[in-house]
């Protein structure tokens, strides 16, 4: 089981070090291609953790042609479906694999010598899914939870946002 991330030949996240990522900046600054970027590295089994992943993307743009290959939600009810799933996985896992301090859930194996997948979520234009006032408390409260706890669940969120 690796650990690592690697973007580029000296650019390399460590998702226990740095498990989730917020990636800030105006228009035109290459968030969504870093974004991408860290999503085809992560499903690597060469150049990351070959993680199960998902995929939120705020403008229903560039990464929702994903569809076909992988689960993606554009709309707020969607990401809050999704996050809620998400959620619901994470507290699974705890149940299954809390146990040693430090530990994640996937450095466990059992006798097989298999473990938890890692799940990365990626998530482009994270402010345009908080427009609906109805679905925002829904979306903060999983996206909090998530933050807070999901690294030893190894579950692992990059986020972009647009600044202004
Ligand atoms: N790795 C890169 N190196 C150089 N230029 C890039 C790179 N990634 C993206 N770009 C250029 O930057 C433009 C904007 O990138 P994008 O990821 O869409 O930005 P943002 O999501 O911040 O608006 C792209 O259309 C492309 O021309
Ligand atoms: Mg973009």
């Amino acid at each position: 089981m690796t650990f690592k991330i690697c973007l580029s030949s000296n650019c390399e996240i460590s998702v226990k070090a740095s498990p989730h990522i917020l990636i800030s900046g105006v228009t035109g600054s290459t968030k969504t291609n870093t974004i991408f970027d860290i999503l085809l590295s992560s499903l690597s089994t060469q150049r990351g953790i070959g993680a199960r992943a998902y995929v939120i993307d705020g403008k229903g743009s560039d990464l929702a042609s994903l569809k076909k290959f992988l689960p993606v939600a554009i709309t707020p009810s969607q990401a809050a479906g999704m996050l809620r799933v998400l959620t619901k996985d994470m507290r699974r896992r705890y149940e299954n694999f809390s146990g040693e301090f430090g530990k994640t859930a996937a450095d466990y194996m059992d006798e097989d010598g298999r473990s938890v997948q890692q799940v990365v979520v990626v998530i482009d234009e994270l402010a345009v899914l908080l427009r609906d006032p109805k679905i925002k408390g829904e979306i903060q409260r999983y996206l909090f939870e998530l933050l807070v706890a999901a690294r030893q669940a190894s579950i692992y969120v990059a986020a972009s946002a647009a600044k202004r």
